[in-house]
């Protein structure tokens, strides 16, 4: 395969106030633009070309560190323009709330925790919801790294890289996380994301 940039599923002022359309632009037509043509450069020509984006993912993980940048940041921005939206962070699907209680305390502990660890994150990275050995776990990654190569499955990630945050909120990433777990997290995709995990 090769990587292609996926229009926003929404306009760039949509996410407006909590995320600017100034740093939609940027972050997708700058940053998310280059993780897939220097991916694609670095893809053509390995033995990799022609599996899927998990499986590259994966393989260049340990073994070929600038494909594995690449192909690890295009992975999670696909999702995570799709892990936010307008009038985002309401309530959680069922089945999904009633796991995230029993695997993490509570609701507002899990966005505690998951606030937390987007804040604790030194440096550049993401803070996730993920699935491991069936349950629900916060982990905290740098760079372009996922918990695909921690050996779980990301259902929620949100980005914690200066670019993501700096134009709207300077340097406070613990409000820009606040704001986008309150109200841009678009939980019907983690619970479609869940459902597939499980
Ligand atoms: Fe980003």
């Amino acid at each position: 395969m090769t990587f292609t940039l996926p229009d926003l599923p929404y306009a760039y002022d949509a996410l407006q106030p909590y995320v600017s359309r100034e740093t939609l632009e940027y972050h997708h037509d700058k940053h998310h633009k280059a993780y897939v043509d220097t991916g694609n450069k670095l893809l053509e020509g390995t033995d990799l070309a022609g599996k899927s984006l998990e499986e590259i993912v994966k393989a260049s993980y340990g073994t070929n560190q600038a494909l594995f940048n690449n192909a690890g940041q295009h992975y999670n921005h696909l999702h995570f323009w799709h892990w936010l939206k307008p009038n985002g962070g309401g309530a959680i699907p069922g089945e999904l709330e009633k796991k995230i209680i029993e695997d993490l305390g509570s609701v507002e502990k899990a966005k505690e925790d998951f606030i937390q660890a987007g804040i604790t994150q030194f440096g550049s990275g993401w803070a996730w919801l993920a699935v491991k050995d069936g349950k629900i776990v916060v982990q905290k990654t740098p760079n372009g790294e996922n918990p695909l190569v921690h050996g779980a499955t990301p259902i929620l990630g949100v980005d914690v890289w200066e670019h993501s945050y700096y134009i709207d909120y300077r340097n406070r990433r613990p409000d820009y996380l606040k704001a986008v777990v309150e109200n841009l997290v678009n939980w019907e995709y983690v619970a479609e994301l869940y459902s597939k995990a499980v």
